[in-house]
């Protein structure tokens, strides 16, 4: 071969990779997109002719490789650890006393934008990129190598020759979202949600075309283990990336004291709607590596860095109308129909309004502007009228007189703020009943959801929850959506829930302030719903955890008569209604780390969920408490722990992770 082709594929490697940088790292392209479409044609044409110049980090690699069968595993050789989360200056000032009572006053912070997108981490070796992941668990995360090429701003080659793994946020900016998201409604296909899930939805993507026609983009912000590369500072770190044609956010600030930080928080607040892409806060990082190490790291994160998350973001809305729905124990409960509006994240619609003082309290009218919020970022709210818009044509808003479903009269019980239905035989009534029957904590019967109890509910298929077991193929196959095999998956899971323990029964049947958790007490002492039946109060004031109020409320609801019909129908139809749980002998008789001690769970368990944690904790003679105090001798922290770690750190209490807790549970088992 003409060594001239050489030198002139390089040649275009380098122009090419330089112009890619300047267009999608700089944003201040040097020449014409033609001009850049030319070359890269130019190179395809060589690279068709004489394949064996095509190398890997080539930039006509960007969009290539087949579609995936399904990602490789990729363990990180350091792991990608999550961050402590602050929501206030108070946070902020606790995070910086601990840090100088740590390592002393020298301090400097590196203030970063939290982007919103998908952590991911990109291994480069002599300077070429070899291979991109997610987070995953932490531990191990998914190959998207071919996904990651699509982003233009990640270079395949650094300017230097070094072996690295970088940090980052990959994100979908605000543009592409807004364009996706039209044409997915031109194709009729479901939007993203929000940008976030957009990007995380892409990188998903087993075939790489799908990536590269989103337009992702990537900040770096951290270095996997800095210690290799002889930096100081993650200021340091910042330039070494930037040097080798990374992407690193330009916003990021050197703050030499806490009110620095503060200022520098506070002044994204407003500004961040300014911004192409969404940040969900701001992460505070001590500034020097040394005293990085220092610090050290908790189960879940490093104590050298902070995420501070912005306040719940609040927009204006109209309120159209109040619409109400009954609950299973028959209380009537307003909800705010609003006009559709974007806020941290995803359309809003609806809004609970809780029960009439709450409308009264707010002056809520039809018609009004209203400012709405997700509290903890999820859960839509109406915060306040904007009285200052009001144009007269507000209308107040009265609560019926009668249940707009049965037409009983309505009631407010003493010391109450809710309006109740007090007919039991109130059609919204029972079909919530029936939903809360089969729902997970309770008899748990999957394929059974609101809008299937609604039809059987409308076909006069059920009635109670006895009917539930009566039903049959035949009946179930009429319904709307329901094929072959949905009905024998919905007739196995009824099946099934006839064998469940009395708890879980217990708690389905929905007697008035009968949780889960009181269930469950109950049955391990009662052990069957015949000798529940014959308890008086007192008997089931003998229990530590029954008050009087849930003790009057058993006794009532088994002395119905039409409770003891469905509790026989139960029977008959081959439903169990005795404890089958585990003896509480055994908890005594087991020594286990747990015995006699008070533990505290926290953040998202993987392995397990919450329930079953708790129940083999207590199985084996533990206490499951809610709040961590002096009296807490073990946390258990899963992801994302927050306010709960923190402070246990703070009292020196024993902190596991969830494996230890696992690792424990299954030493124990037989
Ligand atoms: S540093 C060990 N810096 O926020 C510290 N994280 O829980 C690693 N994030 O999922 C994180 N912008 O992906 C850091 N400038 C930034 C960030 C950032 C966004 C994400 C990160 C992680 C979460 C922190």
């Amino acid at each position: 071969m003409d060594p001239s082709i050489q030198k002139r594929v390089q040649e275009l490697h380098d122009k090419l990779n330089q112009y890619n940088y300047e267009y999608h790292v700089l944003d201040q392209p040097s020449v014409p997109d033609s001009e850049y479409d030319q070359l890269l044609n130019e190179l395809k044409e060589i690279e068709q002719q004489y394949p064996e110049l095509i190398t890997e980090d080539s930039p006509t690699q960007r969009v290539g490789g087949a579609v995936l069968e399904q990602f490789s595993k990729v363990e990180h050789r350091t792991p990608m650890l999550s961050l402590g989360n602050a929501f206030n200056e108070a946070d902020l000032r606790d995070f910086d006393r601990k840090v100088r009572q740590a390592v002393g006053d020298n301090i400097a912070y590196s203030c970063e934008l939290k982007i919103d997108g998908l952590a991911v981490s990109l291994r480069y070796e002599n300077g070429v990129f070899m291979q991109g992941a997610t987070r995953g668990d932490g531990s191990v995360g998914e190959d998207i190598t071919a996904n990651l090429k699509t982003i233009r701003s990640i270079p395949l080659r650094l300017k230097n020759p070094l072996s690295i793994e970088v940090r980052g946020e990959a994100f979908m900016p605000k543009s592409s979202f807004v364009k996706l998201n039209e044409e997915k409604e031109k194709r009729e296909e479901a939007a993203f949600a929000n940008p976030r899930n957009a990007a995380a939805g892409s990188l998903r993507q087993l075939d790489p075309r799908i990536a590269a026609s989103r337009n992702l983009d990537i900040f770096l912000y951290g270095i996997g283990d800095p210690g290799e590369t002889g930096i100081n500072s993650q200021s340091e770190g910042m330039q070494l990336l930037n040097e080798n044609g990374l992407k690193t956010n330009p916003e990021r600030k050197t703050c030499g004291t806490i009110e620095e930080v503060i200022d520098y928080v506070n002044s994204w607040v407003e500004k961040r709607a300014e911004l192409q892409y969404d940040i969900d806060g701001i992460v505070i990082k001590v500034d020097s590596l040394s005293q990085q190490e220092e610090l050290g790291f908790t189960a879940k994160s490093p104590r050298w860095a902070i995420a501070y998350k912005f306040p719940a973001e609040e927009v204006i809305t109209i309120l159209h109308d109040i619409e109400l729905s009954i609950g299973r124990t028959g209380v009537l409960t307003p909800t705010a129909i609003l006009e559709p509006v974007r806020v941290a994240g995803t359309t809003v619609q609806r809004a609970s309004l809780h029960n009439e003082d709450l409308i009264r309290e707010k002056d809520i009218r039809l018609g009004d502007h209203v400012i709405v919020k997700k509290a903890g970022d999820i859960i839509p709210e109406v915060v306040s009228v904007i009285t200052d818009r009001r144009t007269g044509d507000e209308k107040e808003f009265t609560m019926p007189t009668h249940c707009p479903a049965c037409d009983s009269e309505l009631e407010r019980l003493e010391g109450e703020v809710a309006l109740r239905c007090l007919n039991p035989k109130c059609p919204a009534q029972i079909q919530e009943g029936l939903t809360h029957f089969v729902s997970r904590n309770a008899m748990n019967i999957d394929g059974l959801g609101e809008k299937v109890i609604a039809q059987l509910f409308k076909e006069n298929l059920i009635e109670d929850v006895a009917d539930l077991y009566r039903l049959t193929k035949e009946q179930l196959i009429q319904l709307e959506r329901m094929g072959e095999k949905s009905v024998e998956n919905l007739l196995t899971a009824i099946e099934a829930s006839k064998k469940n323990s009395m708890e879980k029964l217990l708690f389905g049947l929905g007697i008035r302030h009968v949780g889960a958790k009181a269930a469950k007490t109950i049955s391990e002492h009662f052990r069957s719903i015949d000798k529940l039946r014959e308890a008086t109060v007192d008997d089931l004031l003998q229990i530590d955890e029954i008050g009087n109020k849930m003790a009057d409320a058993i006794v009532t609801y088994f002395e119905n008569e039409e409770v003891q019909e469905l509790i026989e129908e139960l029977r008959e139809n081959g439903v169990n209604l005795t404890y089958t749980g585990p003896k509480k002998e055994r908890m005594e008789s087991v020594e286990s780390a747990f015995t006699g001690k008070t533990i505290v769970l926290t953040g998202k368990l993987a392995q397990l969920t919450r329930d079953e944690a708790k129940e083999k904790i207590e199985l084996l003679g533990g206490k499951v408490t809610g709040s961590v105090s002096k009296k807490t001798d073990l946390l258990v922290a899963g992801e994302d722990a927050g306010s709960k770690l923190t402070k246990a750190q703070d009292l020196n209490i024993t902190i596991w992770d969830e494996q230890q807790l696992i690792d424990e549970i299954t030493k124990q088992e037989v």
